[in-house]
């Protein structure tokens, strides 16, 4: 029996020093990645910095007269910075501060480009369901007047918000474009949240609950319409770069995409008189005997994100029409770097391939 197991420890101390081995070459070509990675992200500043030097050039050559190459160069430059924004999507990124602050500095940067698209779409979905759940909570809010469900919904708003907030955060880090307003709305809408949770049940609250609830039900129906809108762009812009994916063309995105936004718009903008309505209420209530901080504080915050989301939408419509050139470069260069990939894979595997006659021949003779 002892000797058996003896047998057993001597077999695993051999399985133990293989472990080492892998290991070692493991870390040694992880230290080989990693200043590989700080060659990548060197490379792509010092191509940064000379297309910003060479630009500046060519505005300086342009006052002096038009030439079809300077329109050549400006549109390879184009090329080039898009294709340095991909390149850049393939390397590990730094948090920003609010990051860094809530998780510390921990890698949160995805490589693998199918991984961002499900991250993303997971962050869709999140949406989805949450705001199902809000619809649930604030409607039985509306139709029951109960405390402890009011602070749970309310909290939920809390939390709801915050994840948003980090989630975005996380998103940005991984190349996403949302635009700085979206993300300073969620966090607006956290510290409104956090108010309304420490607003005393008092008189101006239980005048103001019910138009809350409602605001809240009629929010979560439009998010729900910004679901079907945003997994569509999704769907159709990784259908797009997809080199071999004929069934969509960036024409066609953009007639769907024009179609989904002119049936979003009009949504949008209820949504956002509702909260300058809002906004008003809580003005004209911030004047009865019963008010406390919060009131003016809220009204003043729903004006902000009446004005703010009014202000980004109107400016997302006519930046929609230069989006088609930009888009164009991007899926240019998506298809690109699948190219380059699909040709240094089959390179590899041609390697492989004559490696292994190389080896095989001998042997099967
Ligand atoms: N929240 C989170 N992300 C958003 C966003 C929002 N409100 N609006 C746009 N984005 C993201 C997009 O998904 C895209 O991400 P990606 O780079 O990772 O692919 C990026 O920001 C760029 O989007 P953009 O091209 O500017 O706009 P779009 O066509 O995706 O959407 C709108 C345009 C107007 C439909 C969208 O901004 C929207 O729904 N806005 C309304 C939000 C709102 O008002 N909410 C409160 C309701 S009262």
């Amino acid at each position: 029996m002892l000797d058996q197991v003896l047998e057993e420890w001597e077999e695993l101390n051999a399985d133990f020093k293989q472990l080492e081995i892998d290991n070692k070459t493991y870390l040694q070509q992880l230290n080989e990645l990693t200043s590989i990675q700080k060659k990548c992200v060197n490379h792509i500043s010092h191509q940064r910095y000379r297309i910003g030097v060479l630009s500046k050039s060519l505005r300086e050559l342009k006052k002096q007269g038009d030439d079809p190459k300077i329109a050549d160069m400006k549109s390879n430059i184009l090329t080039r910075k898009a294709q340095l924004f991909d390149i850049e999507q393939t390397l590990p990124k730094q948090n920003g501060i609010y990051l860094k602050i809530i998780l510390g500095n921990v890698n949160v940067s995805i490589l693998d480009r199918d991984e961002k698209f499900r991250y993303k779409d997971e962050y869709e979905k999140f949406k989805l369901i949450l705001s199902i759940i809000g619809i649930v909570m604030a409607a039985l809010n509306f139709l029951i007047r109960f405390r402890p469900l009011e602070l749970s919904y309310i909290f939920l708003l809390v939390w709801y918000y915050c994840t948003l907030t980090i989630r975005e955060s996380i998103l940005k880090v991984n190349g996403s474009r949302i635009k700085g307003w979206w993300r300073l709305h969620h966090f607006l809408s956290t510290v409104a949240a956090g108010i309304l949770l420490i607003w005393p049940d008092n008189e101006t609250w239980s005048l103001f609950r019910n138009q809350f609830m409602a605001f809240n039900i009629y929010i979560s129906l439009v998010q729900y319409l910004q679901f079907r809108y945003q997994r569509g762009v999704l769907y159709r812009l990784k259908a797009l770069g997809e080199r071999h994916n004929m069934d969509i063309t960036i024409e066609g995105f953009h007639s769907w995409m024009w179609r989904g936004l002119s049936f979003l718009l009009p949504f949008l903008f209820i949504g956002y008189i509702f909260q300058l309505y809002n906004a008003y209420a809580l003005y004209v209530l911030s004047y009865t005997m019963s008010t406390t901080w919060h009131v003016p504080v809220l009204s003043g915050m729903f004006l902000v994100l009446f004005i703010g989301n009014t202000l980004t939408t109107i400016s997302v419509i006519p930046s929609k029409f230069h989006e088609k050139v930009k888009l164009k470069y991007r899926v240019m260069s998506q298809r690109f770097s699948s190219q380059l990939l699909n040709r240094e894979v089959r390179i590899i595997l041609l390697l492989i391939f004559c490696l292994k006659n190389i080896f095989m021949f001998p042997s099967n003779q």
